[in-house]
């Protein structure tokens, strides 16, 4: 009653039932053969894999099959039956095609295979139609279904937190604003600014950069939330890491601590790694063949081992015993510097060979919602942060136990020189019923990197925007 009239390729694929009649439709691949018999590959969307349709030209008339070129879209009817070729487990001889949409050889742009991914960027309204890009598609639903699945079967629960926001508190990254004033002529103040009071929501607003500050008034209700929501971030990195536009999980949790978060972080990544390699084989097979041959041995040594928990400090001596040793960054190493990802991928790819949890960062280069240490032996201020760093890719996650006394978090905002006006909300959590509580962020397209092997953060997700792209 639901099927649109077809069965799914994906479970033609794997049916018993040979010899029936079925209908499918999809969009044909490649169509080859001769006088006598033509062979269409379709293609819909529920596999990598195409299924074959058998189509004689005498039946059908030459002029039909002219017009069924790579992209057209079919409804085929016929016979689902043992494949005579070999490889192929069925196919269908065709009793009835129908062609709902031709695609004109002459201008359709993705006709031969191996396109490169840079140009398949310029044409991402099309992209999905490819081998990779399906594949890429459905293994990211794949993941979106799991994350939900995880926090569910834990008891946590999913939260919306706002997109636009007021509050440029988090300093996580530049914002984006949102304004509905003429930006060629703004009301102004006596001052000559533009007057927000005059603007949509009666003061400056901007896209959140994080779930974070709103999650937390959750989790000290509900116990324990997540977040997973697009989040957006205005600097001009233009890396294969970044995007302007990005999603973002956001656990948090009421009564957990350090080590708790860095337990729930490694369990949560190894379940969505073992989701992936379980769920996933045929899309995954296809991305090894296709461009990284250690792609699923890499996800198993994920899912395999433990992970390392290490010092920021100590990192920082591994760091400066590698250049001490010849190593050459092109990023200088020194306690209180923050990590750039060369730092991060020699800890994991070249001193560990294993993802690390980097800990108790110095307090001067993380947010100020991060709860202080006591002072190291030194006399330095570190904060309870914790990154995961994974091979290839860097910082996956980043999160932090927060911090939960009101006076200290009052100092910090008063030395970073922030506005407590602004984040009155927030610290009154901390006058009523603070309580000790933990949290992260995953990048949903970083997560999406490391699963596919896919090496450019523009190609795991659907429509990239980045500085100077926002195209479809
Ligand atoms: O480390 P970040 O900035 O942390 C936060 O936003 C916290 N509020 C999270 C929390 O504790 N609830 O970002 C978290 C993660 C990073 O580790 C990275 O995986 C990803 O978000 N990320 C990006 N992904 C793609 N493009 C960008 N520009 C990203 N910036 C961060
Ligand atoms: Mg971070």
């Amino acid at each position: 009653m639901l099927s649109g009239g077809r069965t799914r390729i994906a479970e033609a694929l794997k049916s018993a039932q040979k010899d029936t009649e079925i209908t499918v439709k999809g969009w044909v691949r490649t169509k080859r053969g001769n006088k006598n018999v033509a062979f269409i590959a379709l293609n819909d969307g529920s596999t990598i894999n195409n299924i074959q349709i058998v189509a004689e030209p005498e039946k059908f008339g030459e002029e039909l099959l002219a017009r069924v070129t790579t992209g057209a879209c079919l409804r085929v009817t016929g016979l689902l039956v043992e494949s005579q070729g070999s490889g192929q487990g069925v196919e269908i001889q065709a009793r009835e095609i129908e062609i709902y949409g031709e695609a004109d050889p002459a201008d359709y742009p993705l006709q031969k295979k191996g396109h490169s991914l840079e140009f398949l960027r310029e044409i991402a309204y099309l992209r999905p139609r490819t081998n990779t890009f399906g594949a890429v598609l459905r293994i990211r639903h794949a993941m979106a279904f799991a994350i939900h699945n995880y926090f569910n079967d834990r008891g946590f629960y999913y939260m919306h937190t706002p997109l636009i926001t007021a509050s440029d508190a988090e300093g996580a990254g530049a914002m984006f604003q949102v304004t509905t004033l003429d930006v060629n002529n703004p009301p102004r103040t006596e001052k000559g600014r533009p007057d927000y009071s005059q603007d949509f929501f009666g003061k400056h607003t901007s896209l959140t950069v994080s779930g974070q500050l709103e999650g937390e008034l959750g989790a000290l209700a509900l116990g324990q939330i997540y977040t997973f929501g697009p989040t957006f971030r205005a600097e001009n990195s233009n890396t294969p890491r970044h995007l302007a536009e990005f999603w973002m999980i956001e656990p948090e949790v009421a009564f957990y601590g350090l080590e708790d978060d860095m337990n729930l972080a490694e369990d949560f990544l190894k379940y969505l790694i073992g989701y992936a390699l379980e769920h996933c084989a045929d899309d995954l097979a296809f991305l090894e063949k296709m461009y990284d041959e250690e792609l699923t041995a890499r996800l198993r040594s994920i899912v395999d081992n433990d992970f390392v928990r290490l010092d920021y400090t100590d990192g920082i001596e591994i760091l400066k015993a590698a250049v001490a040793g010849g190593h050459k960054f092109e990023f200088p190493v020194d306690w209180g510097l923050d990590l750039q990802s060369e730092h991060e991928r020699y800890l994991v790819e070249q001193h560990f060979k294993k993802p690390v949890i980097l800990v108790n960062y110095p307090a001067s280069i993380k947010a100020f919602y991060m709860k202080l240490n006591a002072p190291d032996a030194a006399g330095r201020e570190t904060v309870q942060a914790m990154d995961v760093l994974f091979p290839r890719i860097g910082e996956i996650i980043g999160g932090s136990v927060r911090e939960e006394s009101y006076t200290k978090l009052k100092n910090k905002i008063d030395a970073q020189g922030m506005s407590e006006a602004e984040l009155w909300w927030y610290m009154d959590t901390r006058r009523w019923g603070s309580a000790p509580h933990a949290g992260f962020g995953l990048g949903f397209e970083r997560l999406m990197l490391f699963v596919t092997g896919m090496a450019n953060i523009r190609d795991v997700i659907p429509f990239p925007r980045t500085p100077k792209n926002a195209d479809y």
